[in-house]
């Protein structure tokens, strides 16, 4: 008989109609004459009730069947009584694939915390709360892709492994293949790269945008969905240094419809997790946060709030003047911190903000620089309880402007010439922007530590899995 997924079953009003179930069993309990298993197949959060009479199978054949243990089960489905599921199954047969001994397995009873389970990263995935979040991980991907396809975006596969580094942060990963324990030197104290793998010094990308701006200067308007790596010694609630970024690239778009895009973006997404996934939303909303449903409402129904980072930087001081407290200096010419940007969303404000046009000092070199010789056309879309989900800019598309930026910020022309040349050849206006899939997974689940929205996480000193 072929297998039902509980999802399916839950739903279905075939009463009496014999049916067959695979899963994990999550919890037995019952009395001498019946057992109650709840058991759980990870399509769905709920679970499905397997009634059986104790005498039709033995007590000997049900012992091993305990929380954790693999059991298909075939049998009737029936109209629940009991409260908070609609139907059961009455078992006719229990076939036990796999049991797990009650002594060892670490996932026996409710209520483990979050850190416990980073631990067991290899089973986390069988709890309510991690299947909850997998699966609404895996619909916000679909949504990514839904949303640029409706537009006529095209999915670009930019690399992985790359020679230059687009943020110019220095924090790169190096790929190589040269013997460790065996470093050759020259004269001046240099590495050889010439003899390595790539016959050059090679990193994993921070990200895929200087690729995908080439990409965009050619089939007009592209994204990319992958993973992007930073050894940023940064162990916050907020950094991976392994995570997936989405960027789009559109030529011809000016500062202002790349904002209109990200703001279109994020709540095409969000609205997508609201319709999709329901059940798994409002058990987080439940679980952990319960204000998550209305926040993520807020958001697909407000428009975001567009200021400059000059205007911001005076709200802060303002506020700094009224005596707030921030741990970092505020000051124009500096970096926002995390608590700066939950300020202006999260008390003054009270909604999404975009940030633009901040010092050039601060940002990027490829960022279009503004008249005032100060700033840069930059975009930071900023969300409560994250600080930056999106970072963004329109691009500098004038090649000597681009190249007296880029040495000035000691990035390496030669290494980039085929990045120059989209501004030699067809040169024209384009932005695009990076969006953090882990942020707007931390947005969307109401999560409040990033390592909890990506099934193994990287991040200092911590590779495992
Ligand atoms: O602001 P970032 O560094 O921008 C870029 O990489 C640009 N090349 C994007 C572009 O314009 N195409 O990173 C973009 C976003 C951030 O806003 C944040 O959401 C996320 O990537 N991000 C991280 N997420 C998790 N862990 C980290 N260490 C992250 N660093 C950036
Ligand atoms: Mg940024």
């Amino acid at each position: 008989m072929s297998r039902m997924i509980i999802t399916n079953a839950i739903k279905s009003k075939e009463f009496g109609a014999i049916i067959n179930i695979k899963g994990w069993v999550r919890t037995r309990r019952g009395n001498k004459n019946v057992s109650f298993i709840a058991m759980n197949d990870g399509s769905c959060i709920h679970n499905i009730q397997v009634v059986v009479d104790n005498d039709k199978f033995g007590d000997e054949y049900l012992k091993p069947i305990t929380t954790g243990a693999c059991i298909s089960v075939t049998g009737k489905l029936v109209e629940s009584q009991g409260q908070g599921q609609s139907v059961e199954i009455h078992a006719e047969e229990i076939q036990i694939y796999g049991t797990a001994d009650p002594e060892t397995y670490p996932l026996q009873k409710k209520g483990h915390t979050l850190e416990f389970l980073r631990e067991i990263a290899h089973l986390r995935p069988r709890t309510n709360t991690f299947g909850a979040i997998f699966r609404i991980r895996h619909q916000m991907a679909m949504a990514i892709h839904s949303f640029f396809n409706d537009k006529g975006f095209v999915y670009f596969h930019t690399p992985i492994i790359t020679a230059s580094d687009c943020e110019g942060a220095g924090q790169m990963f190096q790929v190589t293949t040269l013997n460790l324990y065996d470093l050759k030197k020259d004269e001046s104290g240099s590495i050889d790269y010439s003899n390595d793998f790539f016959g050059n010094q090679a990193s994993l990308t921070v990200s895929g945008q200087l690729e995908g701006e080439l990409a965009a200067m050619s089939l007009g308007a592209i994204y990319t969905f992958g993973p992007t790596f930073r050894a940023e010694n940064s162990n916050t609630p907020r950094h991976l240094s392994e995570f997936w970024m989405i960027e789009p690239e559109v030529a011809f778009n000016e500062i202002e419809e790349n904002m209109q895009l990200a703001q279109d973006f994020i709540q095409y997404c969000i609205q997508w997790a609201l319709d999709k996934c329901q059940d798994d939303i409002e058990f987080l909303c439940n679980m952990y946060d319960k204000e998550l449903i209305e926040r993520l409402k807020f958001v697909v129904n407000n428009e975001f709030q567009k200021l400059t980072y000059t205007e911001g930087v005076q709200i802060l001081e303002a506020a700094v003047g009224n005596g707030h407290k921030f741990e970092f200096p505020v000051g124009w010419g500096t970096d926002l911190q995390s608590e700066h940007e939950r300020y202006l969303v999260e008390q003054h404000f009270k909604k999404p903000v975009i940030l633009t046009d901040y010092p050039k000092e601060i940002k990027s070199f490829y960022m279009k620089q503004n008249d005032d010789g100060r700033t840069v056309r930059a975009m930071d879309v900023l969300f409560p309880k994250i600080g930056e989900i999106i970072g963004g800019s329109q691009r500098e598309e004038d090649l000597d402007k681009l190249k007296d930026r880029a040495d000035e910020m000691g990035v390496p022309t030669k290494d980039i010439w085929w990045y120059l040349d989209t501004r030699r050849f067809g040169t024209a206006p384009h932005s695009g922007f990076g969006l953090g899939f882990e942020r707007l997974l931390l947005f969307v689940t109401g999560m409040s530590n990033i390592r909890d929205v990506i099934p193994f996480p990287r991040t200092p000193k911590n590779a495992e899995f």
